[in-house]
């Protein structure tokens, strides 16, 4: 048990991991912890803020669900936002039978000792989150989960779906309802795509859960239909629907032509329950599509209505998540693999096995400490999971099965690509090599993060850069922005239009904003928010080579490594020079200015602010009244829209639902201001989107 001092810092670092973590999975489609690892840190931060009350923040990754809303990195957002009528919550989950016996008591003991009720239990089904509104049978809006309380309009997107109806059919459907489901890629569909993802030079999703949200979130809709979507549902909502059970509610949207799970199965006890679990368990290797777990919910709406809601999940119903499958195969040897930033990492060669609908090859051994943790030899079997990575992991040896013939492995004491003596700093798992700027594989890591979509978002991938750098054509990222036309035509397979498509994206790359700038340069720990902290502080690249660890020190976010990190980086002669030709090829080493001079953008218009800011409210305040709107502190009538930050307060949200006023970002807030101070003679923006209408 931890006293208080050491539960606040463990809380700091949990909230930190999980909060990144959660904007991995849900923005970038890139996770990092597999489920169970996240869902071991999140109980851990649970059972550590029950411990001390008092420590339990608004902003806990326990008080909200992950959001999805589609963002910032452009610096323009992709789809309009509108409130969800009902708050769309997350659910309670669990690895331990033993706590879906808890919930099964808890809800009897809740209903009423003696009434009959019963469960319906269902597939945990493993994609995104999908919340569709049907007007008079015919679909209306599809929204995602979005941060639970506002979501992203993907209606377009999901009308490319095959078997999401447009119109019902069958009858007696209410006026209006919602029904809510998953949006998910079955393993053909997903296999088809990395496959040609990999063809075409694109990272390949990790797991079909990215893939489908991912494929979601695309901005051309014909593009959604070819990616084999599909969608079930399994929650219906609306005002006074004519139904008893959440079952019956199913089945009736069966009959209207809403694709619905055959795979469920109404049990009265815990019995049932876990015959059920266990019947999944197994039987679920065998399914097309990818499920994670059993959702075990009350099956009498009453019921669950007596029951309700925490601010994060519903009480009436429960997931029992599956551990991640292992399979068992032979250790065939080990490549010693050298990262963008020098890190050593040991990835088996296995004999070939199949894993949760896949065939892995190749697995992750972590670092050496992990290695001699396993006590693992080449010709071991060992136990290999996936996680949320695209590189499963060996979690084991099966030691009995350990013949004679096995050898210890040698972790290498020198850079298996350059041959520099590797190094291992203190505190680091890793062991590194230090050439940074001569090591050939990472030169190509750093050319490859470089453009990569976070960064400068160059269309190109590992087979371009590979080819450019063995040619001699490219050895820094300043490289890339001298290439010619006939420089590219060298290239194997390169013709006339993709040496011009490359050539248009290197040019729109010099667009990108600073903050991306400085995290495409690959500064070691300097990461994306990082990089979007330092580029708001310093403003400008000369600001910041110039400031001292101690000037360093004062951002917040910014500790002694990165700062140390930061100095080391800008000592370096060759890096100055480096940065001084991508400043003359035409990129954006400054923060630009977020506010023009005051304009009447805002003439005429009664504004309600609501949630948080990245500026303080009274700034936002000042801001609306610079431009010539008005504030107002309730919603009425003659609102013109609701300014909505983080976390708006969910009556005003509603409000403005009933009443129709459009709510705005701060985003496209600033974004109109802005346009406001448009010189004269400039065109409109003709971005549509500026203005959700509820
Ligand atoms: S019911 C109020 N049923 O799993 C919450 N959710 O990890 C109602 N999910 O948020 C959700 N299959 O996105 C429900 N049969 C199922 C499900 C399911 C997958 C998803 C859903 C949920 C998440 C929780």
């Amino acid at each position: 048990m931890l006293n208080r001092e050491e539960a606040i810092i463990r809380i700091k670092q949990l909230r930190e991991t999980l909060s990144e973590s959660n904007r991995l999975y849900y923005i970038e489609n890139a996770p990092v912890l597999s489920d169970f690892e996240f869902d071991s840190l999140m109980k851990e931060l649970s059972d550590l803020e029950k411990q001390y009350p008092d420590l339990v923040t608004h902003d806990s990754p326990t008080q909200h669900v992950g959001s999805d809303l589609s963002g910032s990195r452009s610096g323009s957002r992709e789809f309009a936002q509108y409130p969800h009528r009902y708050p769309m919550l997350s659910l309670g989950n669990t690895y331990d039978i033993a706590e879906v016996e808890a919930f099964v008591e808890r809800a009897s003991k809740s209903i009423g000792n003696g009434s009959a009720f019963t469960f319906s239990c269902e597939l945990k089904f493993d994609g995104t989150a999908i919340c569709l509104t049907y007007r008079k049978g015919v679909l209306f809006r599809a929204l995602t989960r979005g941060d639970g309380t506002i979501g992203d309009d993907v209606t377009e997107n999901v009308r490319h779906i095959g078997n999401i109806p447009q119109k019902l059919s069958g009858t007696g459907f209410p006026d209006e309802f919602e029904i809510r489901g998953e949006i998910y890629m079955p393993y053909e569909a997903f296999d088809r795509l990395n496959e040609e993802r990999e063809r075409d030079e694109d990272p390949p999703f990790a797991n079909p859960r990215n893939a489908a949200s991912g494929s979601l979130k695309l901005i051309d809709p014909a593009e959604v239909g070819h990616r084999g979507l599909e969608c079930t549902l399994y929650h219906m909502l609306g005002e006074n629907l004519p139904f008893e059970t959440h079952d019956q509610a199913l089945n009736a949207a069966k009959s209207w032509g809403l694709p619905v799970s055959d795979k469920r199965r109404i049990c009265r006890n815990i019995a049932e329950i876990e015959e059920y679990i266990n019947f999944w368990d197994t039987e679920r290797k065998f399914l097309p599509f990818a499920t994670d777990g059993i959702v075990i919910k009350v099956n009498e709406l009453p019921y669950q209505r007596d029951l309700g809601y925490t601010a994060k999940f519903p009480r009436w119903a429960v997931a029992y998540k599956f551990k991640a499958e292992q399979a068992l195969t032979k250790l065939l040897s080990i490549d010693y693999q050298v990262g963008r930033t020098g890190a050593v990492t040991p990835v088996a060669n296995l004999e070939p096995v199949q894993l949760s609908g896949t065939v892995v090859k190749r697995a992750s051994l972590h670092n050496s400490d992990q290695m001699e943790l396993l006590d693992i030899r080449i010709g071991d079997y060992v136990y290999v999971e996936k996680g949320g990575e695209i590189i499963p992991k060996i979690t084991g040896v099966e030691l009995s099965k350990r013949g004679s013939d096995v050898s210890l492995p040698h972790f290498p004491e020198c850079c298996p690509d350059c041959g520099t003596v590797l190094v291992r700093d203190e505190g680091e798992a890793k062991y590194f090599c230090p050439n940074s700027d001569g090591c050939p594989t990472q030169i190509k890591g750093k050319l490859l993060h470089f453009i990569s979509r976070k960064a400068m978002n160059v269309i190109a991938g590992d087979a371009t850069v590979e080819q450019l750098f063995n040619l001699g054509l490219v050895k820094d990222p300043a490289d890339f922005y001298s290439l010619a036309k006939e420089d590219l035509l060298r290239l194997d397979g390169w013709k006339e239009r993709s040496a011009q498509r490359f050539l248009d994206s290197l040019e729109t790359s010099k667009k990108v904003t600073f903050d991306h700038v400085l995290f495409a340069l690959g500064i070691r720990y300097v990461g994306e928010s990082t990089a979007k902290e330092l580029a708001s502080y310093f403003r400008n690249i000369d600001a910041l080579a110039a400031a001292s660890r101690e000037e360093l020190l004062q951002v917040e976010d910014i500790g002694e490594v990165i700062a140390d990190s930061l100095v080391a980086y800008f000592k370096d002669a060759r890096h100055l020079d480096m940065i001084s030709r991508l400043k003359a090829a035409g990129l954006r080493f400054e923060t630009e200015h977020e506010e023009g001079p005051v304009s009447d953008a805002l003439k005429g218009k009664t504004i309600v602010i609501s949630g948080n800011f990245s500026i303080s409210r009274e700034r936002m305040k000042q801001l609306v009244a610079a431009h010539g709107g008005k504030n107002s502190g309730s919603l009425s009538g003659k609102t013109s829209f609701l300014l909505a930050g983080e976390k708006p307060g969910p009556e005003k949200m509603k409000k403005a639902g009933t009443l129709g006023i459009p709510v705005m970002s701060e985003e496209d807030f600033m974004k109109m201001i802005s346009d406001g101070n448009r010189p004269a003679g400039m065109p409109e923006s003709t971005d549509k989107k500026q203005l959700t209408l509820f």
